[in-house]
């Protein structure tokens, strides 16, 4: 069983968003029946779904099981708008700017897909940018002959705006890609300067918002970038399967549609010749799973009716409270590095290859997670970490329950 809420050893050092008034955190936990089961600090990975999420999902299901998959979608029109609605307020647009897409990454692939690269063309990226967006710059870089330029980093992590902005010069620079909060670095990335320099630089500036969804306020106005992709699952407690992408009126007004355009995006009017859908509806693909989109929908008020602010705020201060703890574990290290840390906190435990731990904390009740080198060679080799634990508390979690994974961890380690 996990412990109970609480504010346990050493919380004196982190005042403000971890005093919080004890019903509102009540309130939250007796919404999210998965606390009664775990100590889930695998946020970064999938939060967990809060009441009216699971409520949302699952009556929409019975609707398709009652009356028809396509029939209780056209029922749910109204309820779906509310959904477009909810996603475009968290992210300070309107719902003509919102694509639901399957996920974050799809999200991203849809909107780098709309930039026709020529062999020469550059994208300008950092070293800690995700992944799957990693893959999709080499995969250009071998497809199409695009240059992958990688902005070097500031000495205290985070990517160098000087650099950034020197890259930008570029004639040959097509577009500025950022991963807002890696995922595998706590990290948090100086997103709306940069944005500041795409615009000066007239570049497009495209930004993975997946891990700041739920956790950090996002105002697309104040980033100035044409598009922002992200997934409902994460911070944001939605469900697994569904994503989002912002497109703004600037790549609209562009005429930017991705490459593999669906019957969504795009109305066939004559054997030779289409019309774009005028809205980012051009970005969808028409098959939604419609449960999720209520999911979607419900995840973004639950979060609106918390404050991204008061969830960022406190899930960064459990967060911190956790690096200062396993910072004094013999045999960890902290690999968190940067002006601005996220609440994801990575470490390596002397002798203990991360999934290990992950098992043996999982045996105890509390989850997390493992990036292996793989996930993020760029920068897990400029640490010289073959793998790492992550963990990531959202604002539901109690102080209490991150002193219990840290003595699991020190009794686990011996
Ligand atoms: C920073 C970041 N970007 C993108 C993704 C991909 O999200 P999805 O799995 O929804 O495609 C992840 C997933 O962990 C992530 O952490």
């Amino acid at each position: 069983m996990p412990p109970p809420a609480g504010t346990g050893a050493g919380s004196a050092s982190i005042t403000g968003p971890l005093d919080i008034d004890p019903r509102t955190l009540e309130r939250w936990r007796a919404e999210t029946p998965g606390v009664r089961q775990r100590v889930h600090l695998n946020n970064a990975g999938a939060g967990l779904m809060p009441d009216p999420v699971v409520a949302a999902i699952t009556g929409h299901l019975e609707r398709e099981a009652q009356i028809g998959g396509y029939e209780s979608a056209e029922e749910a029109a109204a309820e779906v708008g509310h959904a477009y609605e909810a996603v475009a307020a968290l992210l300070g647009t309107q719902a003509r700017n919102v694509a639901l897409v399957e996920n974050a990454t799809v999200g991203f692939a849809q909107a780098l897909s709309a930039f026709d690269l020529r062999p020469g063309d550059e994208i300008v990226t950092s070293r800690n940018d995700y992944i799957s967006n990693q893959l999709a710059y080499l995969s250009l870089a071998r497809r199409v002959g695009a240059v992958i330029r990688r902005a070097d980093d500031l000495p205290e992590g985070g990517v160098d705006p000087d650099s950034v902005r020197e890259l930008l010069r570029s004639p040959r620079a097509r577009l500025l890609a950022i991963t807002w909060v890696p995922t595998n670095s706590g990290l948090i990335q100086p997103v709306e300067a940069l944005g500041g320099l795409a615009e000066e630089a007239g570049v497009p500036y495209l930004v993975d918002a997946c891990q700041a969804a739920g956790q950090l306020p996002i105002d697309v106005a104040r980033l100035r970038c044409d598009f922002l992709s992200a997934t409902a699952r994460k911070f944001l407690r939605g469900p697994r399967g569904i994503g989002f992408l912002y497109v703004s009126e600037r790549a609209l007004a562009r005429g930017d549609f991705p490459l593999h355009l669906d019957m969504r995006g795009g109305q066939w009017l004559a054997p030779d010749s289409f019309a774009l859908a005028p809205d980012a509806r051009r970005f969808e693909n028409w098959e939604f799973a419609y449960a999720l989109v209520l999911g979607l929908g419900a995840a973004a008020r639950y979060a609106a009716g918390v404050g991204i602010d008061i969830a960022g705020a406190r899930a960064r201060a459990l967060a911190a409270r956790l690096r200062t703890a396993l910072t004094g574990l013999p045999g960890v290290r902290v690999l968190d590095h940067g002006r601005e840390l996220a609440a994801i906190v990575t470490a390596e435990v002397a002798g203990w290859p991360a999934p290990q731990l992950v098992a043996a904390l999982r045996a105890r009740g509390i989850n997390t997670s493992a990036a292996a080198r793989d996930t993020a060679v760029i920068d897990m080799d400029a640490k010289r970490a073959a793998t790492a634990l992550r963990l990531s508390p959202s604002y539901y979690n109690t102080a209490a329950e991150v002193d219990a994974a840290v003595d699991a961890l020190r009794s686990i380690s011996g």
